[in-house]
């Protein structure tokens, strides 16, 4: 009896400091806005005020968007104690008080740091002052901190990245935590238990080249996403001017195939209708936030012709056929072959019926009526067609 007692204590004790990330975070690939990609440097708490009203007022946060994060530079130095200091200039009110907004809106509050001594930009990071750091962050009502991996020299990823998770855990507030370390150390093979999405390449640009190589590296990563674990191909360029209307469905349709976080990087209070259309696509969006958190995989692979396939719950799938090339393609699809797609390496996937299901085309908001099973598809260059099987 009392062996059994002292082995019930002991594990109390042990688990009562066993290194953990919170449960329950992030079930679905997080949604929201980061201000990187349009606003660099640029930061200020005007900025990021107008972009949480606006996310409000543009029908965003309707369409499940909710987080609204700073990146870089929001930092300027640490005080005598080793607080972290934000830019009185640009955050004349501190950090507290933006957060405070944001949650106001009925939205979320997200900053970023490094794990290296200084952030990509120069300014000061979490090295050394991890724990400290998330006090100061749960003390501000942070819940998604994005962690860099600038100047970091020999250090371990995995074992910097824990610190930052521990120290996260022992602020008792519950964070998303975003692993920014592009990929380098493999993060899909170490990561699960230590953040809750984690970069798997280097940075996006604003190019059809850059988002679909980035894309393209998705492939064989499928295996290790899942409910707060997510593969991160980085954040969307929608509407920031650089591709085509086409290619900014595309990119969105791929990263809602592959349950990518999404983190909207556009002027959210200069939004062209088109812009809009494409990134509150309720029906596109659905397929990112399916509660199976299921990625894509690449089921057919013809080079500039693909076919990806996205298991989603209730027994229902989407497909995305993608010609990535610079010419119209007309393909012909047979959707009973679709129906009874599956990977063969997951035994719980089902081939199924088409007779068991309607077809709905995701971007036209319509259900196919289909007289034959095999249809010809017109894609566009650059061009997707996203199909939804739903269960009649
Ligand atoms: C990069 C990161 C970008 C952005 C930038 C800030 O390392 O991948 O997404 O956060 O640093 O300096």
């Amino acid at each position: 009896m009392k062996k059994l007692t002292l082995l019930v204590l002991t594990s109390f004790l042990f688990l009562g400091v066993q290194a953990q990330k919170f449960e329950k975070l992030a079930m679905t690939p997080p949604m929201g806005w980061n201000s990187w990609n349009k606003y660099g440097c640029n930061v200020s708490e005007v900025l990021i005020m107008g972009m949480a009203d606006a996310m409000v007022s543009s029908g965003m946060k309707d369409a499940g968007y909710e987080y609204v994060v700073i990146d870089d530079c929001w930092q300027v130095s640490r005080d005598e104690n080793g607080e972290i200091v934000a830019d009185k200039d640009r955050f004349p009110h501190g950090i507290k008080y933006l957060a405070d907004y944001i949650h106001s809106k009925g939205l979320k509050f997200g900053i970023y740091s490094c794990a290296g001594t200084l952030t990509c930009a120069g300014r000061p990071a979490g090295r050394g002052h991890e724990y400290q750091d998330a006090l100061s962050y749960s003390r501000w009502g942070v819940d998604y901190l994005k962690y860099d991996w600038c100047n970091t020299g020999t250090q371990d990823a995995k074992s910097s990245y824990s610190i930052m998770r521990d120290g996260l855990f022992a602020a008792k507030r519950p964070i998303v935590f975003s692993i920014c370390e592009w990929g380098s150390n493999k993060p899909w093979e170490w990561a699960g238990s230590v953040g809750n999405l984690w970069r798997t390449t280097g940075d996006i640009s604003d190019s059809w080249n850059s988002m679909i190589s980035i894309f393209s590296q998705q492939k064989d990563l499928a295996k290790y996403a899942g409910p707060g674990h997510w593969n991160d191909p980085d954040m969307l360029e929608v509407g920031n001017g650089g591709m085509t209307t086409e290619e900014y469905k595309t990119h969105f349709s791929l990263w809602c195939m592959v349950a990518a976080p999404l983190l909207a990087g556009n002027d959210l209070q200069n939004m062209s209708p088109d812009t809009k259309t494409i990134l509150t696509n309720k029906e596109i969006i659905a397929l990112d936030q399916d509660v199976l958190g299921k990625q894509a995989t690449c089921w057919r692979d013809n080079g500039n012709y693909q076919i990806w396939m996205k298991m989603l719950s209730n027994n229902e799938k989407a497909f995305c056929l993608l010609n990535s090339s610079d010419e119209k393609k007309s393909v012909l699809v047979d959707f009973a072959l679709l129906a009874q797609a599956r990977n063969d390496w997951d035994e719980n996937e089902k081939p199924m019926s088409l007779n068991n299901y309607t077809v709905r085309d995701l971007w036209e908001h319509k259900d196919l009526t289909l007289k034959e099973s095999s249809i010809y598809v017109d894609l566009l260059p650059h061009s997707v067609k996203v199909y939804r099987f739903n269960r009649k």
